[in-house]
């Protein structure tokens, strides 16, 4: 597969240093053999997550210079929503401090609509797929999270182009068996992350959109990886080849009335978050009231004047189509040489990750000794490389009878945070990961050493079986 060449050139440079075998079996066992316990320095590439991870370009870190950090009404504020309004058409902004934080101002102000003014009871959200933290949020106040992905999702090995779709028959049986009256709102997932960054069709925002509307429910759009998502329908749906990022996104942004970012992926920034809404004052003025207490004053709302400028720079340089053909083909370029060396993965290669299928690798480990994490620290004792298990262990147990639930998919994500690594970087990740394939049938199963009662992936600790 042809590499695409970065479409920059470095002005500044952090070092990374490569360790000894054995400093990293004493790191990972220091670690409670959890890569997320791992000091940084520790790590030589690190693909834990996109989030955050990116790097800024000259023209965002000149806007930090420009920050205007007075406490109500920055001028950094008024560009922010200038280029909100101008890529989405939402005319309402509230920023956070990340993605999660728009959720808290949000959801609860979706769920106290749909009871004062829709006459529900019992608040459920269903999207194609919530990420943990848009589920957790959900849960905290009460509500029910429900997926409904496309069944494709599923099936890592048969390739299909859009593995983030709502399966629509799912949607609407979904919304007749709960009741339209009960469903706070329908979230739109793009890229969806927990599918392996696979992306939604406009055919799909657009016929999941008509149902909501339909039954009166809103519809919210998460959108953590938007440009990729553009740039897959851009490549892959008939009539928009010809179509700008920017036409794009605007036509997304039809299909939804309002949306919650984690600005820290697309948009190119190290932390930041937004919500926004078309045009629903009453909505607006019921996130705000929240916003004040919970992230900070409304023209702020947890983030400093500067970054609120690196922001607003961000949301210009990740709808570059340049930008993005490279990002999307050097993760791609990753999931082809895996392929080649006859590593299975979630296919086709999503837009932010590569998602490597532990559990086909693994096959003699079963869920309940997590393959994902098992495969995660035979990487990082191979090659210093820090990758993040999608599966079973992050999935957690059953609320009701304590069971360990099992995950649809055992995955190892290789995330790629954005203009940080080269292609060189790719082909040492690709080389790692082949020679490790060779002994992964010696591989043994986890068990917990600790096991924490909430977000246990984060701080738990394993001993090898
Ligand atoms: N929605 C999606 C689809 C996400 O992927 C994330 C974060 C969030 C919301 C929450 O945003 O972290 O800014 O509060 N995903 C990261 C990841 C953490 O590694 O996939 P946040």
């Amino acid at each position: 597969m042809k590499r695409i060449p970065e479409p920059f050139r470095i002005k500044m440079v952090e070092p990374i240093k490569m360790t000894t075998w054995d400093d990293r079996v004493e790191a990972l066992n220091q670690a409670g053999l959890n890569p997320f316990l791992l000091r940084s320095d520790d790590v030589y590439i690190d693909l834990l997550t996109d989030s955050g991870t990116g790097a800024m370009s000259d023209n965002q870190w000149a806007g930090l210079m420009m920050g205007d950090e007075s406490y109500a009404g920055s001028r950094n504020y008024y560009n922010l929503c200038a280029a909100v309004e101008h890529f989405f058409g939402y005319k309402l902004t509230v920023p956070a401090h990340q993605g999660r934080g728009a959720e808290q101002i949000l959801f609860p102000a979706l769920i106290e609509r749909m009871q004062t003014v829709r006459g529900g009871k019992d608040p459920i959200f269903i999207s194609n797929y919530h990420f943990d933290t848009t589920a957790g949020h959900i849960e905290l106040n009460g509500g029910k999270a429900i997926n409904v992905v496309d069944k494709h999702a599923f099936d890592t090995t048969t390739p299909y182009d859009w593995k983030g779709n709502f399966d629509l028959e799912l949607l609407e049986s979904t919304i007749a068996k709960y009741g339209a009256e009960n469903i706070c709102a329908i979230i739109t997932t793009v890229t969806c992350n927990s599918s392996g960054g696979q992306p939604v069709s406009m055919a799909n925002m657009r016929a999941a959109y008509e149902i909501a509307s339909k039954n009166d429910i809103p519809v919210v759009i998460d959108s953590a990886r938007y440009c990729e998502n553009a740039y897959f329908i851009k490549q892959r749906e008939a009539g928009y080849q010809n179509k700008s990022i920017l036409e794009i996104i605007r036509e997304m942004y039809q299909y939804g009335d309002m949306l919650t970012m984690s600005a820290k992926k697309d948009p190119l920034v190290n932390i930041g978050g937004l919500c926004c809404i078309r045009d629903h004052e009453e909505l607006f003025q019921a996130v705000r009231i929240r916003c004040v207490p919970m992230e900070g004053f409304v023209t702020y709302g947890g983030m400093a004047g500067r970054d609120m400028e690196a922001l607003a720079r961000g949301l210009y340089e990740g709808a570059d189509e340049d930008y993005l053909h490279y990002r999307i083909s050097q993760v791609a370029y990753l999931g082809e040489r895996l392929r080649e060396g006859g590593v299975p993965i979630q296919y086709p290669t999503g837009g932010h990750a590569v998602f490597v299928d532990a559990a086909k690798v693994l096959p003699h480990i079963p869920a309940q000794e997590f393959p994902g994490q098992v495969l995660c620290n035979a990487l990082y004792l191979e090659a210093g490389i820090r990758a993040v298990e999608i599966g079973s262990l992050l999935l957690g147990r059953d609320p009701e009878t304590g069971e360990q639930k099992e995950s649809e998919l055992e995955l190892m994500r290789l995330t790629i945070p954005r203009r940080v690594y080269t292609n060189d970087h790719m082909d040492y990740i690709a080389d790692a990961i082949i020679a490790l394939k060779q002994r992964a049938h010696a591989l043994k199963g986890l068990t917990f050493d600790y096991e924490p009662p909430v977000l246990r992936h984060f701080t738990a600790r394993f001993k090898s079986k």
